[in-house]
């Protein structure tokens, strides 16, 4: 099977760079949405992203000025907005990125079971729950699987795969040739909590935060330290700073609830607070650090 159409579901953070680089990928891509505002914030990502992507390849001579004009018209034309959840019907992929929170996701996969014609493969981009949980509410286990791209998704080059028990291999097939269609090295996962990357790297986030609380070291510090020692593009509380405050805790609330005799997952008391002042991160301007726009100040 072809995945040609395509619904993302939440156009935030993750879901307009998927919106995106489905639709760079040649795919018509619907945007979904619970308000016009959060919408048009999202499509107005994507322009300023599509900017910055042509720019960049003009900069490079990859394509002239008006190749590059073109291009972003051509992305932009298969792109479409709405906040009605039957404009997904006829899709061949709808993939999901709203807010981590399960019993949210699974009112929303029962729910498109019964909206969406029967061979739409189902994914979620979830950061930890189980997608077997969400195939069991979809009533389409064998078309359900994780697709789990990484922020910013228009730079980032891997996309994980899961795939559960009941997992068709055509189905498994079809999202893995979509994640190489959007550019990305596709790696194949089980449906364990956190997959591959996100097994090693929350723990090691909150493991940042825990050494912030003791006063190890300040937060300049622990980032230096991670990049200048370790060669990693940002460090752990920046790059908590950067995936939000509020996504993080709920990732580890998730996995103490339902591992609680796992010692990697632990919740830091800082994570808590900030959520609880509103400070998310790079999204509200606030998180460890002050933000302005996707600029650390
Ligand atoms: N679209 C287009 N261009 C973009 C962009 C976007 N979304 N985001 C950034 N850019 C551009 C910037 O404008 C910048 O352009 P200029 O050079 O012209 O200024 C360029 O890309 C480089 O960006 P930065 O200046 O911010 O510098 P950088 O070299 O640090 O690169 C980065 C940014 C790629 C994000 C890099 O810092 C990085 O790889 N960070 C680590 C990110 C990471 O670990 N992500 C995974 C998070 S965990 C996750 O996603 C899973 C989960 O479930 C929580
Ligand atoms: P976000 O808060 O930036 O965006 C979520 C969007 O979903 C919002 O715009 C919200 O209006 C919309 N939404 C919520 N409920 C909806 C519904 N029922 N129908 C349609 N839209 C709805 O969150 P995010 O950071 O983009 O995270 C989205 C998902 O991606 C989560 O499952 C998260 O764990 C996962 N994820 C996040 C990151 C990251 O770095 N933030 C990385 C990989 C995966």
């Amino acid at each position: 099977m072809v995945i040609k159409k395509v619904g993302v579901i939440g156009c935030g953070l993750m879901g307009h760079g998927i919106v995106q680089v489905a639709a760079q990928g040649g795919c018509s891509v619907i945007a979904l949405e619970t308000e016009q505002r959060f919408l048009d914030s999202g499509l107005a990502r994507i322009e300023k992203s599509l900017a910055k992507l042509a720019e960049k390849n003009v900069e490079k001579q990859k394509m002239t000025a008006e190749q590059a004009k073109a291009w972003v018209s051509e992305v932009r034309a298969r792109i479409s907005g709405s906040l009605d959840r039957r404009a997904l019907a006829d899709c061949d992929l709808v993939v999901e990125a709203i807010v981590e929170d399960l019993p949210v996701k699974l009112a929303l996969f029962k729910e498109l079971g019964s909206i969406c014609k029967k061979e739409t493969i189902f994914a979620s981009n979830t950061s930890s729950f189980s997608i077997g949980e969400m195939a069991g509410a979809s009533g389409r286990p064998d078309r359900m699987v994780g697709l789990h791209f990484f922020n910013p998704v228009q730079l980032m080059k891997l996309v994980e795969v899961v795939r559960t028990k009941d997992t068709s291999d055509e189905s498994f097939a079809a999202a893995r040739a979509f994640g190489e269609a959007c550019g990305k090295t596709p790696v194949a996962c089980k449906d364990t909590p956190g997959f591959v990357v996100n097994r090693l790297l929350v723990p090691y986030m909150a493991q940042s935060l825990m050494m912030l609380e003791r006063g190890d070291a300040t937060k300049e510090d622990i980032d230096a330290a991670m990049q200048l020692g370790c060669g990693y593009p940002m460090g752990p509380i920046t790059l908590t700073d950067y995936v939000g405050l509020d996504t993080t805790l709920a990732i580890i609330e998730g996995w103490v609830k339902r591992y609680p005799k796992e010692p990697a997952f632990a919740i830091p008391e800082v994570l808590r607070t900030k959520v609880k002042e509103g400070k998310l991160g790079r999204k509200t301007g606030e998180g460890f650090y002050k933000w302005e726009g996707d600029k650390k100040v």
